[in-house]
C-alpha cells in the first residue's frame, strides 16, 4: 500500500480520482485466536484461508458498493495479466482484489465470489498483495484524469500488439552514440514510418509470440 502512495498513483489518489483501500481479512474472523488459515483437506505441505473470514471481508465492502463488484483473485493459476485486461478492468468502476496467502484460499469461497482469477506471471510470489500493486498500477494509469497530458497512455507499448519504438532525448551526441537522423530530420510521415519499422523489429526479435499475434491481425 504504501508504495502507491509515491508517484503518479501517489498523485492520483491525492487528487481523488482513484481511491485504494486496504481490508485486513484477520479482522473478520471468528476465531477467537484470530486464525485465518488452517490444515488442507486430503494432506499436503502447507495451510489454506479459510472461506469465512475470506467472506466475511468480501461482503463487508460489497455492502458499501453500488453494485456488484468484479472481484480479482491473484492467482499463478489465473489468466495473465495483460494491457487489455488492465483497460477493462479501468473501465469497471470499482474492483475487489483478493491477495492469497500461504498455500491458497478455500476452493467453495472462490466459486461464490470470485469473478476474475488473474496472474501476474508464471513465478509464485509469497502472497498475492505485490500482485494486487501491479494491476492496481497498470489499471490507474488508464483510468481517465490519472496521467496528465505529457504522461499519455495512448503512444505507448502494448498499443496496437507492439513494443514501444526505442527514444532519445539531448544531447544529440553521448558517448559517442548518435541519435538516429531521421528523428531530426522534420519529416513527420518518415519518423512515424521509421518509429513503426522499429516497433516491429523490436517485437520480433524479443517476443516473437506478440510478433505473432500481430502479424496475424496485420494480414
Ligand atoms: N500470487 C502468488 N504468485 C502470484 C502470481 N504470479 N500472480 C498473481 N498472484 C500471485
Amino acid at each position: 500500500m504504501q508504495a502507491l502512495s509515491a508517484s503518479i498513483t501517489g498523485r492520483a489518489i491525492r487528487e481523488e480520482k482513484i481511491a485504494v483501500e486496504a481490508v485486513d481479512i484477520r479482522d473478520f474472523t471468528e476465531d477467537k485466536h484470530r486464525h485465518v488459515d488452517d490444515y488442507t483437506y486430503g494432506g499436503g505441505a502447507g495451510m489454506l484461508m479459510q472461506a469465512q473470514p475470506v467472506f466475511a471481508a468480501y461482503e463487508s465492502v460489497a455492502a458499501r458498493l453500488e453494485k456488484k463488484p468484479r472481484v480479482v483473485y491473484l492467482t499463478p493459476q489465473g489468466v495473465p495479466f495483460t494491457q487489455d485486461l488492465a483497460r477493462d478492468f479501468s473501465e469497471c468502476g470499482e474492483l475487489v482484489l483478493i491477495c492469497g496467502h500461504y498455500e491458497g484460499i478455500d476452493e467453495r469461497v472462490l466459486e461464490e465470489i470470485v469473478t476474475d482469477r488473474v496472474s501476474i506471471g508464471d513465478y509464485v510470489l509469497t502472497g498475492g498483495e505485490l500482485a494486487a500493486m501491479v494491476v492496481v498500477d497498470a489499471v490507474s494509469r488508464l483510468v481517465p484524469g490519472v496521467l496528465h497530458n505529457d504522461e499519455s497512455a495512448q503512444d505507448e507499448s502494448f498499443a496496437g500488439g507492439l513494443l514501444e519504438y526505442p527514444q532519445y532525448t539531448r544531447p544529440e551526441s553521448w558517448h559517442g552514440k548518435e541519435v538516429p537522423e531521421i528523428l531530426l530530420s522534420g519529416n513527420h510521415k518518415k519518423i512515424e514510418e521509421w518509429r513503426l519499422k522499429q516497433a516491429e523489429e523490436r517485437t520480433r526479435k524479443f517476443r516473437p509470440d506478440l510478433y505473432e499475434k500481430y502479424e496475424a491481425n496485420n494480414q
